[in-house]
Order: C-alpha cells, then sequence, then structure tokens
C-alpha cells in the first residue's frame, strides 16, 4: 500500500458565518460609501483609509469575534498559542468590472478577509502558489491532466456567504478576477503576534 504524504502543506482557515448578519449590514452602512481611495490598478476598485479596531463599536465587535480564530490559526503556523494583534483593517468596495490585482501583504503574518456581501462566483478570491522566479519553468496543463494538491498552482475559494472569515499565511499571493457580479464588499486585515522565540532569541512586534 502506497503511502502520500503532503509536505510542508499551507493552512488556510474560512470560518463561515463568523460575523452575524446585523454586524455585517452595519459595517456596510458604516463604510460602503466611505471607500473614496481609488486602487492603483482598477478604476472600479476602492479601499477606506486604514482603520483601528478601537475606531468604533463595530469594529472592536468584530476583532472580538476574529480574534480566537486568529489565535488558532496561528498555532498551526507557529505551535504556540501567542498574543496576537489585528494592526491594521480596511474595506474594499468592488463594483462590476473591478479586479484586485495579484499581491501579498507586507510586515504581516496572517491575513484574513471578512466578505460583506455576497461575491459573484467569477470574483472568488484566487490563491496562487508561486510567480515567476529567475529560473526557467516547466508545466504539463492540457485538456487530458488532471489538477491536484501536488500540481496546482492556483486554488479558487468556494463561493461565500456574507459574514464568513478567512485567514492566510500573509505571504501568499492572491488576486481577485473580474467581477462580474454586484458591488462586492469586504473587510481586509492584517494581523503580528506579539512576539516569535528562537531558543531565546526573540523577536517582538508592535503596532
Ligand atoms: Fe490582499
Amino acid at each position: 500500500m502506497n503511502q502520500i504524504v503532503g509536505l510542508f502543506p499551507t493552512p488556510l482557515m474560512r470560518a463561515e458565518r463568523l460575523l452575524p448578519q446585523a454586524l455585517v449590514q452595519m459595517l456596510v452602512d458604516r463604510y460602503a460609501a466611505s471607500a473614496s481611495q481609488a486602487n492603483a490598478h482598477s478604476a472600479q476598485l476602492n479601499h477606506t483609509e486604514i482603520l483601528a479596531l478601537s475606531e468604533n463599536s463595530e469594529l472592536t465587535r468584530a476583532g472580538a469575534l476574529i480574534m480566537p480564530r486568529l489565535v488558532e490559526f496561528g498555532e498551526l503556523l507557529f505551535g504556540e498559542r501567542l498574543a496576537w494583534s489585528i494592526k491594521e483593517m480596511w474595506v474594499n468596495v468592488l463594483q462590476t468590472g473591478g479586479q484586485q490585482a495579484i499581491h501579498n501583504h507586507a510586515n504581516s503574518f496572517v491575513s484574513g478577509v471578512v466578505y460583506l456581501t455576497p461575491s459573484h462566483a467569477s470574483a472568488n478570491t484566487v490563491f496562487v502558489k508561486a510567480l515567476g522566479g529567475s529560473g526557467f519553468v516547466f508545466g504539463n496543463t492540457h485538456r487530458q491532466t488532471s489538477s491536484g494538491p501536488f500540481n496546482a498552482d492556483k486554488w479558487v475559494m468556494p463561493d461565500v456567504s456574507p459574514g464568513d472569515l478567512v485567514l492566510f499565511p500573509s505571504h501568499v499571493l492572491h488576486e481577485v478576477p473580474p467581477n462580474e457580479g454586484g458591488q462586492r464588499i469586504t473587510l481586509s486585515f492584517n494581523a503580528i503576534p506579539q512576539r516569535l522565540d528562537s531558543w531565546g532569541y526573540t523577536i517582538g512586534f508592535i503596532s
């Protein structure tokens, strides 16, 4: 009997309907109209300014619901239940035809998205394994190949519902393809642990 071992897999956590509908609606009401910063790559994508959890009771409540999941997810990454802080949040308003170019999040360890509206299937977040590099790339992708966890270079989020939370390591590349549906609003954030300790060599982070 063969055994196949998935070496060094990357975790992604989805918590369905973590934020109650009433809170989701309050966040939409507060921020949908204030996302006035144009995205550099897409005219149909706007962001709010960077928000702090302490800014209002809605964000504070959202943060309180997210935090236990963040601690749990951080334990997968670092093997310990660490103290985490959400260092920034922002709201993204994606109109029909808009898209989010591929990127990852600097100066952060765990990033997250809370979906505040339904997301049309065309605009489901896509996570990308790797891009480019300085060597030649070989692939075997055609009609007869099947895609699995060891040869796929992308993973597309299944359909999401308002209130769903997704957590992923901040270094993972992701993008949102052109939105063929209606307005899609998300709350994004970055999080850092208070400290990491490698046999007494400790590094601390403050937000
Ligand atoms: Fe992002």
